[in-house]
């Protein structure tokens, strides 16, 4: 029996959405300090869809599975739905982790949010912090003046 699904197996040995969005109008980069995992999201946006996401994770597989998955859940979505992502939800999708490997879809939940809230910093968008509940102790890139 192998520790991994078949799904995380596939999106580890074949991941989507690889690379970087060298225009993206959002980027977001997270890492757990523990493991020392870093993953960053890119987000292209057109009226408030995201219409490319890309992703770079210089991590464990489950890292790069869960960031796969994460991406090609949000394509095409609308910005809000994006931020109602969880770490849940990509795990599900990804017919489950072993406990010791959940935090890795945890990074994926952040970096989606921490893109976003770029894109808004960036165009000076009002947001509430509220929206971005997996930010709380994730490290921002960019300074306070959206520069
Ligand atoms: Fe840290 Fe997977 S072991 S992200």
């Amino acid at each position: 029996m192998s520790l991994y699904s078949e799904k995380v197996m596939d999106h580890f040995r074949n991941p989507r959405n690889v690379g970087v969005i060298e225009d993206a109008d959002g980027v977001g980069e997270v890492g757990n300090a523990k493991c020392g995992d870093i993953m960053k999201m890119y987000i292209k946006v057109e009226n408030d869809i995201l219409v490319d996401v890309k992703f770079e994770t210089f991590g464990c597989g489950s890292a790069i599975a869960s960031s796969s998955m994460a991406t090609e859940m949000i394509k095409g979505k609308p910005l809000k739905e994006a931020l109602l992502l969880t770490n849940k939800a990509v795990t599900e999708t990804l017919d489950g982790l072993p406990a010791h490997k959940l935090h890795c879809s945890v990074l994926a939940e952040e970096a989606v949010q921490a893109a976003v809230r770029d894109y808004y910093q960036r165009n000076n968008i009002p947001y509430d912090e509220k929206d971005f509940p997996a930010l709380d102790h994730a490290h921002d890139t960019h300074g306070e003046d959206g520069q």
